[in-house]
């Protein structure tokens, strides 16, 4: 038996004593308000166990873990054809790059990074009928939760200063991969990466994942094949320029946010989430990465 527990006491204790915590995110100015020693980590066992510690039951702004999401409803709707829209390779390069999108003709290198993202928003404002309500209904129907909501001050602060998405969807849409105005498809977007959740809110609606496409209470969500193959776009894509690092250091498919959110699962066995808001220069959660680290090296429990 584990001591899952004691695990997760042990890396609290590890992480309060750190003297760099890393940098907020300040770029969408609604996330600057965040007390930088916020430490939270919660897990949820496929079993059904649940351990948590700290500020696990806190909300923060979940912000690009919302893009895994996002997916999973566009490719539940939609199926194998969003492919034909963008690729699956991981892109080496920082989550809002610009270039690469301009050099692929408008072909976002995967889901994950915010040029592919915007293109699966775009799917799902072409094949939702209210699709922030629609979004917010399949996170509450994941979670069992309906205490669920968008920030909207974060959505708001994001949209009057989020010119490189503006760039990014600009130039999607100068190559024609984007069906809607990008007013309307940013909009859906920015509300989609306000979600504000806890650690364990999380744990729950990414359990879809681990389970093999049903989600926590027990209906099928999604195929085996999509939750498989979202997972592997976590694997190689969940940490845009550090995806290869949290490989290394953690070895579980995951996914950041600049929130400080980190989710990561080992199917058939677990879910767990961290949060800790200081980034590191790649934009990942400083101590979110430290602690899985510290997690899947003590529990001995990898994908590898
Ligand atoms: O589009 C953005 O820049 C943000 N809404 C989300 C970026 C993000 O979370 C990157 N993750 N580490």
């Amino acid at each position: 038996m584990i001591d899952y527990q004691g695990i997760l006491n042990n890396i609290y204790q590890t992480v309060i004593l750190e003297k760099d915590k890393g940098e907020i995110a300040t770029y969408i100015p609604e996330l600057a308000n965040v007390d930088k020693n916020a430490f939270g980590i919660h897990l949820h066992l496929i079993s059904g166990e649940t351990f948590s510690v700290g500020d696990s039951e806190k909300k923060f702004s979940i912000q690009s873990i919302s893009k895994v999401l996002s997916l999973a409803l566009a490719m539940s709707k939609v199926g194998s054809d969003i492919w034909n829209r963008l690729d699956v390779e991981p892109s080496g390069n920082p989550f809002n790059h610009l270039s690469l999108l301009e050099l692929e003709e408008g072909i976002p290198r995967n889901p994950l990074i915010n040029s592919g993202a915007i293109v699966i928003a775009d799917v799902l404002v072409s094949v939702l009928d209210n699709p922030k309500e629609d979004f917010l209904n399949f996170v509450r129907d994941l979670t069992g939760d309906s205490s669920i909501d968008y920030d909207l001050k974060v959505a708001y602060s994001e949209k009057i200063t989020g010119y490189r998405n503006y760039a990014a969807a600009n130039l999607l849409k100068s190559f024609n991969n984007l069906e809607n105005e990008v007013d309307d498809v940013l909009d859906f977007y920015f509300h989609q990466c306000s979600l504000n959740m806890t650690c364990a809110q999380l744990t729950k609606a990414f359990f879809v994942f681990a389970n093999k496409g049903k989600c926590l209470l027990e209906k099928t969500r999604l195929t085996k094949s999509q939750a498989k193959r979202i997972s592997a776009i976590m694997l190689t894509c969940g940490f845009y320029d550090e995806a290869g690092e949290f490989a290394f250091e953690v070895g579980l498919p995951g996914k950041s946010g600049v929130g400080g959110g980190i989710v990561a699962l080992l199917p058939n066995e677990f879910v767990i989430s961290v949060w800790a808001p200081g980034l590191n220069e790649r934009g990942n959660s400083k101590l979110g990465m430290q602690a899985l680290e510290q997690f899947t090296t003590e529990t001995n429990q990898s994908i590898f």
